[in-house]
């Protein structure tokens, strides 16, 4: 028996709850209690499926009243993550483990971010792809020069730069030893948009950048002639590495060996999820920064945000990242829709 056990409310019963039952169910001091979601058959069909017993609820600011969980995970859709994170830092919660993307707007990403700092909250975003064991042991690889000085590294994505180019930029900056971003110069192409969880976007984006270290870096999100679907290839002064998002490696290279290779390492079933959980619990314990902390997320999402600044004014864009509060892209779609009236007038 573990010595502490935590009680655990999950908000929104749907795809992503069904992602996290493995990472729960991997980890003794979890006993989730209470369920919130507002169709109230999808809260009793998760419950049901998982035999958890859990009170459910269609509110969730009813349930963090009544409930007062430890932990709380919240699967919901992009809008939600601000005032639901801000309910449970108001009802004591301890620990906060949301979907990503932090936000759909930068001043969201940044009163998440306050509360969080303030509250001293463990808060974290599911870039869980880090605990992949592909990932896992690049990283390794990296920090031991594996592949010499690292130089660069180009980012690749399927469309919408903000849902899903956060995982690409999430995993390159786990790769460059947590470092950011000094500048961005980016381009996003409107000609066909999309609209994941509610959040519309860009149908393309291409874009280089510089981290802070010097690393040269570029990223595409959504062309069809990409070379890889997404992931990183980073290349440094004595070979390279192609990885795919969930630590899958197409190429390894180092140029002073070329007999060289390494054991790819299994990946084991869900073991993503199952680190993400463990993790955050873990560091509620000790006190320790999360693999997945929300200051990671912030700095992924700034560098996102920089990005479309940079798309609508067609500038360079420094960091930290300053005169933006809202969704730069969404007022690019908005104007071209407004041009598109006019033509047809
Ligand atoms: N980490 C990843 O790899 C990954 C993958 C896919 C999606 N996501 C993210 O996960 C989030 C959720 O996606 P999903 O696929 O689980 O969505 P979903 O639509 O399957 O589930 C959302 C659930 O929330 C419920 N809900 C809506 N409003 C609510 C409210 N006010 N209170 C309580 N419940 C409410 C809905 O009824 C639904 O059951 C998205 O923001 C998405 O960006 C992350």
């Amino acid at each position: 028996m573990p010595e502490r056990t935590y009680s655990v409310a999950i908000i929104g019963c749907g795809g992503r709850a069904r992602a996290h039952v493995p990472g729960i169910a991997a980890d003794a001091r979890l006993k989730v209690t209470a369920l919130a979601d507002v169709r109230a058959e999808s809260a009793d069909t998760f419950n049901t499926e998982n035999g958890y017993g859990a009170t459910v609820y269609t509110d969730y600011a009813d349930l963090l009243r009544r409930e007062t969980p430890d932990v709380v995970i919240i699967t919901l859709w992009t809008a939600l993550h601000l005032p639901v994170i801000t309910a449970c830092i108001e009802a004591g919660v301890k620990a906060i483990l949301s979907e990503k993307p932090m936000a759909a707007t930068w001043s969201e990403c940044e009163q998440i971010a306050a509360l969080a700092e303030k509250s001293g909250v463990v808060l974290t975003f599911a870039h869980q792809r880090r605990f992949s064991s592909g990932n896992i042991r690049i990283r390794e690889l990296i920090n031991a020069g594996t592949f010499g000085k690292i130089e660069r590294m180009e980012l690749f994505s399927p469309p919408h730069l903000l849902d899903c180019g956060t995982h690409s930029m999430d995993q390159a900056i786990s790769f460059n030893n947590e470092i950011g971003v000094a500048w961005v110069h980016g381009a996003a192409d409107l000609t066909d948009t999309v609209n994941y969880f509610n959040v519309p976007a860009e149908g393309v984006f291409t874009g280089v950048f510089r981290f802070a270290n010097g690393v040269h870096g570029s990223i595409r999100t959504g062309t069809l002639d990409m070379d890889m679907w997404g992931g990183v290839r980073v290349t440094g002064s004595d070979g390279f590495v192609e990885v795919f998002w969930d630590g899958d490696i197409r190429r390894a290279v180092k140029y002073s060996d070329p007999s060289w290779s390494f054991p790819v390492p299994d990946a084991v079933p869900e073991e993503q999820m199952i680190g993400l959980v463990k993790n955050a619990i873990d560091c509620l314990e000790s006190g320790a920064e999360p693999e997945l902390s929300y200051k990671r997320a912030f700095k992924a999402g700034e560098i996102l945000f920089a990005f479309y600044k940079s798309a609508q004014t067609n500038k360079r864009v420094l960091l930290p990242l300053t005169g933006v509060t809202g969704n730069p892209v969404w007022e690019m779609i908005a104007a071209q829709k407004t041009e598109g009236t006019k033509e047809t007038l």
